[in-house]
């Protein structure tokens, strides 16, 4: 084995490691005056069940000692299986220096939980199940992984190489991507076993990953040599290398698998990349130091966060026309699409708030108050 593969290696082999209506629903009330004797509404806020689970917590809430009649029982059950069920949709913003995780219900925009993170916290990603999210801690050399259903820490993952910079989860969740900019790497881990199955040497200073729909590849965002890598996830090899503009950041591809939309922070540049081809067909310049984009649902409409200028831009991506501007907050930063693809959510880090944008309107909606230097936001799917 070549000393470079090996001393590369051994870099990984480090000790483990509401709806709101004209008459309020009966269970709110009922919420509010017999659920807050014992504890808190957070304690409530913290559980996302359904119908079977809300009976059974309220169940258990009645042996602590809950005065409820039968009917009143079912008030509560119907009315938190409505506002806090399964389906309730969640953000994930992550703050760079107050080192934690902030988890805002999307309907409500209310803060239901701040989680504790690593050192430095830059990359944030979501199992495509929405059941985990990855931290990669670039300062502690760790990942966090968090439980979505619970907004707990299940574990801090170590050897996951030096400085890991960003992440992407396999479609079926097994396999984390992770990126190692300061080794020049792309470290893969099974999540059954929390075990590093691969390390790939990539182009100079990665920092964006991103999969295809199908997952059959990932792709790299090489800043310092301005080209994408394309792994093969079968083989977890290097199978091509895509030139792009100068500084390729963060990267998504299209569902459709047809197109990976990239940025490129230095040269202020959008590049749309013809999967088929593997090579730049459209290149946009954008605003002043654009930092990360969202595609909208029918896979055209690409949104871009520009921190130099303070706002979003929509752009065409089958022919490069900007649709529109949006000014949001001081430094805009991660950008996420609600699967709807009805909202943005955009955080800025240099006014340590959240804009949420109406894409119909292309208005700010609502300005939240988030940690701070907010650097990215996920959105449940
Ligand atoms: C008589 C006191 C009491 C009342 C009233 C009460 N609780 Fe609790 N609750 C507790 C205690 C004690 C715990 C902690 C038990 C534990 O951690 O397992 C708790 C914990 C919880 C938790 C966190 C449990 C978990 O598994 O995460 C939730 C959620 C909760 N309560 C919801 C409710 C709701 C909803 C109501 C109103 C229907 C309610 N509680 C009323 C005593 C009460």
């Amino acid at each position: 084995m070549p000393l470079l593969v090996l001393v590369t290696l051994l870099l990984f082999i480090a000790p483990p490691h509401r709806p709101i209506s004209a008459e309020p629903p009966p269970g709110e009330a009922i919420v509010g005056r017999v659920c807050t004797l014992c504890h808190t509404l957070e304690r409530v806020d913290t559980r996302r069940l359904d119908a079977k689970g809300w009976e059974a917590l309220v169940n258990k809430m009645t042996e602590f000692g809950a005065q409820l009649s039968q009917a009143e029982r079912r008030d509560v059950v119907a009315y938190l299986a409505a506002t806090q069920g399964l389906q309730v949709l969640k953000a994930y913003v992550i703050n760079e220096e107050s080192q934690d995780v902030w988890v805002i219900d999307v309907a409500t925009k209310r803060v239901l939980a701040k989680i504790p993170v690593g050192k430095l916290p830059h990359g944030i990603s979501i199992s495509p199940d929405g059941k985990r999210l990855y931290v990669t801690n670039m300062a502690s050399d760790d990942v966090t992984v968090i439980d979505i259903t619970t907004n707990s820490v299940i574990m801090t993952m170590g050897s996951v190489g030096r400085n890991p910079h960003e992440s992407a989860v396999s479609p079926d969740g097994t396999f984390l991507y992770v990126t190692n900019p300061s080794s020049n790497l792309v470290s893969v881990h099974d999540m059954r076993r929390h075990s590093v199955v691969a390390v790939v040497p990539v182009g100079r200073v990665p920092h964006g990953i991103a999969l295809s729909a199908d997952g059959t590849r990932a792709y790299v965002a090489n800043m310092e040599s301005n080209e994408i890598s394309v792994i093969d996830t079968s083989t977890n090899q290097v199978i091509a290398t895509i030139p792009t503009q100068a500084g390729p950041h963060r990267l998504a591809a299209t569902r459709d698998g047809k197109r990976l939309y990239v940025i490129n922070s230095t040269s202020n540049q959008l590049s749309v990349v013809d999967l088929t081809k593997n090579q730049v067909a459209l290149k946009v310049l954008v605003g002043h130091s654009p930092y990360d984009l969202a595609v909208g649902a029918g896979d055209t409409v690409v949104w871009v966060s520009n921190e130099g200028s303070n706002d979003i831009w929509a752009v065409d991506g089958s022919t490069g026309q900007i649709l529109a501007v949006v000014p949001v907050g001081g430094g805009p930063h991660g950008i996420a699409i609600t699967p709807d693809g009805k909202e943005l959510w955009v955080v800025n880090i240099n006014a340590n708030t959240l804009s949420v944008v109406d894409t119909a309107s292309r208005k700010v909606l609502a300005t939240i108050p988030v940690g701070k230097r907010p650097h990215l936001v996920v959105i449940t799917p």
